[in-house]
């Protein structure tokens, strides 16, 4: 199977940005590959409190995605955090990318020490023994040197730490643009083409005409 056609990762853990998640999510389902979600359970407390949407981890489906906003028409595949079973618990599993958005420091200090002690965890730990792409997403500031620490052992294991922290050089006109420029970054990352905003030299070709 070539990287394009293999099926992206998208796991939800419970740090600020569920925003960036719902995007990510909207997009996912809109391209052509199989899209594997998991949510843990601080990841809906977030979506709750951030977007008045209450879904149960446990019971994901397609309806929970309406709620969201997001249309249905990818292929989408649903995991319980602490299902061990689920394909994408192994290394035979080909996941092309594994995003996860937002990444707690919960989350990321239990890769760093290879704790996996839900799928979440299970599932990046394979990305990284495998050797394949494992996107972290961190919210969290300031960072503690613990925070530092983390994201430095997961990313001299392979990992990529994509911090939520939005450019505001495109042409920021709205909380939509913010979004999109994590939501952006995180596709080009995965291997994604997805044309959500300018890049740097469009920008300015526009601006000048
Ligand atoms: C509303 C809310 C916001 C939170 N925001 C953050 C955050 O921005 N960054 C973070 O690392 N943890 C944040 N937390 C704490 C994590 O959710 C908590 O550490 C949890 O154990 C993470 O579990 P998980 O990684 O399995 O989702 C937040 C919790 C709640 C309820």
């Amino acid at each position: 199977m070539n990287d394009a056609a293999k099926p992206i990762i998208l796991a939800i853990t419970g740090a600020s940005g569920a925003p960036y998640a719902q995007r990510l999510l909207q997009v996912l389902t809109q391209i052509d590959r199989e899209v594997h979600v998991i949510l843990s359970d601080s990841g809906a407390a977030v979506i709750q409190q951030e977007l008045g949407i209450r879904i149960d981890p446990r019971q994901l489906t397609a309806d929970n995605l309406q709620a969201l906003d997001v249309p249905t028409a990818g292929r989408i595949v649903f995991h319980r955090n602490d299902n061990f079973m689920a394909p994408i618990a192994s290394g035979s599993f080909l996941a092309g990318a594994m995003v996860i958005c937002p990444c707690s420091g919960s989350t990321l200090s239990a890769i760093a020490v290879g704790a996996s002690n839900n799928l979440i965890q299970r599932a990046a730990d394979v990305q990284l023994k495998e050797g394949r792409k494992l996107i972290l997403v961190p919210r969290e500031t300031p960072l503690s040197l613990i925070h530092l620490d983390n994201m430095r052992t997961a990313a001299a294991a392979g990992a990529t730490i994509l911090p939520a922290m939005p450019g505001w050089y495109h042409g920021v006109q709205s909380l939509d643009d913010i979004i999109d420029f994590i939501v952006a970054r995180i596709l080009d990352q995965a291997g994604i083409e997805a044309d959500l905003i300018p890049r740097w030299g469009e920008a300015h070709a526009r601006d000048s005409e």
